[in-house]
């Protein structure tokens, strides 16, 4: 094969692909605010962090300040007037001086809200069965947040959720190829569900092949089998990421094209002794806190891939096109995803200023 000069790098791909346009063009983060967030349902929070009546948290969606709380028979949502005007009382929301929100516990008793005033699903029906493989686990006992921290990243957030998507990336990561690559790991499945939604199935870890580390089979959340590693991808970017003995939440807030804030819960049941709870965080603060093994891997790596489309730099190519029978590497998630992507707004996410 001849090699490849500048004029043949841009010719149209004969794979699927996606053009680089769509992780730095200002004009597409605006749209995507107005027709994907203001339209999908946010998981914004999580119930333990408002356990009591009238504990409330406050978060941004699609540039709109929502305050959700505890009324301490349900949850409401409503968008936060008060951070407009003069600083109130966060009891004048009780009076009706915030526009409403839709709202709901659902999933392992996470907190949704949806700026849309008429949804057209329910969150059972807007994430399709996608958690329904970690349901037994996430639903039977009460979860609790042990661990919150929040990043700024210079990249785009979609290319957040592509990291937790495609697990060819799994390569960088020398924990999971030391505990991981074994015949049941490259046998995963990607599964799509409507909405843009994908779940990735599991396999058994073997924590045990690296050094200082143990099995997590005893602390396993409520009917899963031991060390067993499930993914759920939802779009239009939040993960739930269940590694046996600790669960993790990731969701996006999107700050510009290039500029995203994801905030990072781990999980434990409520029910938890101090040691129970102790073993749990030690588990997840190994692999995905500030200091373990795979976070600041992921970080670096999709703070890398961000540097490279800059607005100003040519547009390229990003290329789906591996078919692996919907294997761990086969690259159907993003091609699902970026196909609901191109339903919200209206365009191929091939187009490019230069097609
Ligand atoms: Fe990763």
């Amino acid at each position: 094969m001849a090699p490849r000069n500048h004029k043949t790098w841009l010719k149209k791909p004969n794979v699927e692909y996606i053009s680089s346009e769509i992780y730095h063009s200002h004009a597409i983060y605006k749209q995507e605010q107005e027709d994907i967030f203001s339209k999908v349902w946010v998981p914004v929070c999580h119930m333990s962090e408002m356990y009591n009546k009238d504990d409330y948290r406050i978060m941004t969606i699609a540039n709109e300040e929502v305050i959700v709380w505890n009324t301490g028979d349900s949850v409401e949502a409503a968008i936060n007037l008060q951070m407009k005007g003069p600083r109130g009382n966060f009891h004048l929301i009780h009076k009706g001086c915030g526009k409403k929100l839709h709202c709901e516990v659902k999933h392992g008793q996470m907190v949704w809200v949806t700026l849309d005033p008429n949804p057209k699903h329910t969150v059972e029906e807007w994430t399709a069965g996608a958690f329904d493989c970690i349901a037994d686990a996430i639903d039977t006992e009460e979860l609790e947040v042990f661990h919150y921290h929040k990043a700024v990243i210079d990249t785009n957030y979609k290319l957040w959720h592509d990291t937790n998507s495609e697990f060819y990336h799994d390569f960088m990561h020398y924990f999971n190829r030391v505990s991981g690559f074994n015949d049941e790991y490259f046998a995963r499945k990607n599964i799509p569900f409507d909405n843009g939604h994908v779940n990735v199935s599991s396999f058994t870890v073997n924590y045990e092949e690296y050094d200082g580390f143990e099995d997590r089979g005893e602390l396993s959340f409520p009917n899963l089998p031991p060390n067993q590693w499930y993914m759920v991808d939802l779009f239009p970017g939040f993960n739930f990421n269940l590694r046996g003995s600790a669960y993790r939440s990731d969701t996006v807030t999107p700050l510009g094209p290039n500029k995203v804030l994801i905030e990072f819960r781990g999980y434990g049941l409520r029910k938890d002794t101090k040691e129970e709870r102790e073993t749990r965080i030690k588990h997840h603060n190994s692999i995905w806190g500030p200091f373990g093994r795979n976070l600041h891997e992921d970080l670096i790596g999709v703070s890398g891939q961000g540097t490279t489309m800059r607005e100003g730099t040519e547009s390229r190519n990003i290329l789906h096109g591996r078919h692996e029978n919907g294997t761990i590497h086969d690259e159907v998630g993003m091609r699902h995803y970026y196909e609901k992507w191109g339903d919200f707004m209206g365009m191929s996410p091939t187009m490019t200023k230069a097609a």
